[in-house]
């Protein structure tokens, strides 16, 4: 028995450990419970008296020995830990990257803040609509195609229930309840049953513009949106109305404005025309102002809409729309330092 003491002894003060593992099989081995140290102390029962006095001394003092190793095994452990994680206090910190707005939102923002310097409210309005305020009172004939299944997401049929497929609902919504004067820029998110693709998606943004009051002229359109471009872009930007057709104004425009990209030579965002298209507007069409308890012998308006992707593809050469929405953060960071 002594000698086997003296054997584990030598184990015991020769055990070398590097990681985690080494120490917790030293532990087991010699100091827990069921390790040898134990083992031999149950064996010490069976010794004459005699010999117990002697072999219990050397016992302890191994258990003592293995004792003090594990805690040194431990503390080598602990060190060698801290040495391999490099920390050196003389680098400078990682910078704190910081979130910024998206593309969108600082469009939106920006178009909102030229507009308010002139005046005009913001006003917000559903995204779930019915057939009234979206197409009816908007003065859309029943047949308009606009009303079919390819274009609009309905919610329900028969009364209609369906998803704006534009922001000029707020239009009515806003003068509905207010009398003129009413001046709104009316920011949204607007849907469309169509394919995905670089220049159309489901869902996109628009901004509405309304002006009614007593003796509101297309001039007024005219300046107003000719100001817009001027800020939002700049100074030396063209404007052009080119006629067109909307249910809900008469006389009709689509708004141009000179081909940022090219200056006006032709390249392929302007399709060789020199122009870009913008906006739509007009003069509030009488029936509009009517179904909203207007009368129109009183009160004229304007009103425009325009597209936020469109603008911010303009400003930041972006060129596919769906960019905006997969959350690619190597595109969105580009926008990291414009306000
Ligand atoms: N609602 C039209 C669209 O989605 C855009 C528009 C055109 C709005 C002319 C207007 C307007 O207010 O006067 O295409």
């Amino acid at each position: 028995m002594e000698e086997r003491i003296q054997t584990l002894m030598q184990e015991v003060s020769a055990y070398t450990a590097t990681d985690k593992a080494g120490v917790e099989n030293f532990r087991l081995a010699y100091v827990s419970k069921k390790g040898a140290v134990s083992e031999l102390f149950e064996g010490m029962k069976q010794l004459p008296p005699e010999e117990k006095k002697k072999v219990g001394k050397l016992l302890n003092d191994l258990k003592q020995a293995a004792e003090a190793k594990l805690a040194v095994l431990n503390e080598q452990l602990e060190s060698h830990t801290a040495a391999t994680f490099d920390l050196d206090l003389t680098l400078p910190p990682v910078p704190n990257t910081t979130g910024n707005a998206h593309p969108l939102t600082l469009v939106r923002n920006r178009i909102i803040e030229i507009f308010e310097r002139l005046g005009f409210n913001v006003a917000d309005g559903p995204e779930i609509e019915s057939d009234w305020y979206n197409f009816s009172a908007l003065n859309f004939p029943e047949n308009h195609p606009a009303r079919e299944m390819q274009d609009t997401f309905f919610v329900e049929k028969n009364p209609d229930v369906l998803l704006r497929t534009h922001t000029s609902n707020v239009q009515i919504r806003l003068l509905e309840k207010q009398k003129p004067p009413v001046r709104a820029i009316m920011p949204g998110r607007v849907y469309r049953n169509e394919a995905i693709s670089a220049r159309a998606h489901c869902f996109f943004h628009q901004v509405e513009g309304l002006y009614v009051n007593r003796n509101v002229g297309f001039a007024d359109l005219k300046q107003t949106l000719y100001h817009f471009a001027k800020e939002m872009f700049h100074k030396d930007i063209q404007i052009r109305f080119r006629p067109s057709f909307f249910p809900f104004t008469e006389p009709s425009a689509e708004i141009d404005i000179s081909c940022l990209i090219c200056n006006g030579k032709g390249c392929n965002v302007c399709k060789h025309s020199g122009w870009v298209e913008i906006a739509g507007a007009g003069m509030v069409h009488p029936n509009v102002l009517r179904n909203c308890g207007v009368d129109p012998e009183e009160f004229t308006g304007f009103a425009f809409g325009m597209g936020i992707e469109r603008i911010t593809m303009l400003k930041y050469r972006v060129n596919d729309l769906r960019l905006y929405s997969e959350n690619d953060l190597r595109f969105l960071r580009q926008f990291q330092s414009v306000i």
